[in-house]
């Protein structure tokens, strides 16, 4: 078992290793040492595979358990969710000194730690993340939030942990759809900070080999991950390094109504656009931009390296999301592009140039 520790204004510990689902009891009343009741939540595909396991081993350390399951998927992350756990939690009686646990991938994470950031003004919560996406992103850092009418995550809080608890048998049970969708965040981990990681990863391009050796995968994600959220908690400068590949990505979520692209195929066409506008702008050094290395890590985890935009309204849906439309504020943004492989660098550029190299990709 690995166990990082984060120290934020509020510290916690990440713990990842096999067979963890079945000692939460003790793990939480460690990290929960004044909590009676604990609101455990949910969703609809993790409930028949995990609830049981976390909700006995929860009882036997004394903690009285009440559990919440909300349909699985991203339709749940919104206000008529959010606000049926907070009476469900006042008709259970928790209190300001008992906790919540979110169990299950990211949706699960940020609607309940959204929850628990908001009842009552705020109380404990952990996560226990069953998705590699989750693991290695969502349940690290402190960002929950649910989803808007207006836009995805558009309601939220920083709120950190008591304890994430990463049990790596989790994710057998993931379909590979999911499995590849995490892979696009490990992978932008070596993209931005560890060069070594990329190539550890290129020579393990694989499921199962990824999973042989899934303890030292999620512990150099999850460190990479606690240093940038060290030194910037609230997100105002170096924590956007995480955000490699999202700017285009999001836009192409968003083009396909955040079903026809999960959120990691997005990131990883969104990466590889992001590579290239860096080259085209100059900003990447020497002459190789990655490109080639990077692609074929994602295709080996069956993850588009590009998005088709063929009609001028998935074109223009991608501009307006990206913001280079002329709507937007401003004539620049920052995006963050690769100044070699291993190492993530935010710049300025005018939307102009973003847009002319964005058309030159989509030879347009
Ligand atoms: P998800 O939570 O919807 O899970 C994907 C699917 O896998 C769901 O159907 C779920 O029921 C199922 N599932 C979960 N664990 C499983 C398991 N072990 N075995 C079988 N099936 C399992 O999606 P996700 O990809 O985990 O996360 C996406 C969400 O995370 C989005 O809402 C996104 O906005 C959010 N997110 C948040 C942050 C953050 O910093 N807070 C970062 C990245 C993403
Ligand atoms: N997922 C990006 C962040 O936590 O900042």
């Amino acid at each position: 078992m690995k166990t990082i520790r984060v120290n934020t204004a509020r510290p916690y510990d990440i713990q990842i290793g096999q067979g963890l689902l079945e000692q939460a009891g003790e793990r939480c009343r460690a990290a929960l040492p004044r909590a009676g009741k604990i609101a455990v939540v949910t969703d609809s595909t993790v409930a028949p595979l995990y609830l049981e396991t976390v909700a006995d081993s929860l009882r036997a350390a004394g903690f009285q358990v009440f559990c919440q399951t909300v349909p699985a998927g991203e339709g749940s992350k919104n206000t008529a969710s959010l606000s049926a756990l907070w009476e469900s939690f006042m008709e259970f009686g928790l209190t300001r000194t008992d906790a919540v646990a979110a169990l299950g991938g990211g949706m699960v994470g940020d609607l309940a730690g959204f929850a628990a950031a908001t009842i009552l003004r705020g109380i404990d919560y952990v996560q226990i993340p069953t998705t590699l996406l989750a693991q290695v992103d969502s349940s690290v850092g402190g960002k929950v939030a649910i989803d808007l009418q207006a836009g995805k995550n558009l309601a939220g809080a920083f709120w950190q942990p008591s304890l994430v608890l990463m049990d790596t048998d989790t994710l057998r049970t993931l379909p590979d759809r999911d499995f590849s969708s995490g892979m696009a965040e490990v992978i932008k981990y070596g993209c931005i900070a560890d060069r070594a990681f990329f190539d550890f990863l290129t020579a393990h391009a694989s499921r199962e080999a990824i999973l042989a050796e899934i303890e030292s995968v999620l512990y150099t994600c999850c460190d990479i991950k606690r240093k940038v959220v060290e030194e910037d908690e609230r997100d105002t400068g170096l924590r956007m390094i995480l955000n490699f590949g999202h700017t285009v990505g999001h836009a192409y979520e968003r083009m396909g109504n955040y079903e026809t692209w999960t959120h990691g195929e997005a990131v990883a066409a969104g990466m590889c656009a992001a590579v290239q506008i860096g080259f085209g702008l100059g900003v990447s050094g020497g002459d190789d931009s990655g490109i080639q290395e990077l692609m074929d890590l994602l295709e080996a985890f069956h993850l588009p390296t590009q998005i088709p935009l063929d009609t001028s309204e998935a074109w223009n849906a991608v501009v307006e999301a990206v913001g280079l439309d002329k709507k937007g504020t401003g004539d620049e943004l920052t995006m963050i592009f690769l100044k070699r492989m291993g190492e993530a660098l935010p710049v300025k550029q005018k939307k102009d140039s973003v847009l002319e190299n964005l058309e030159a990709i989509y030879g347009r």
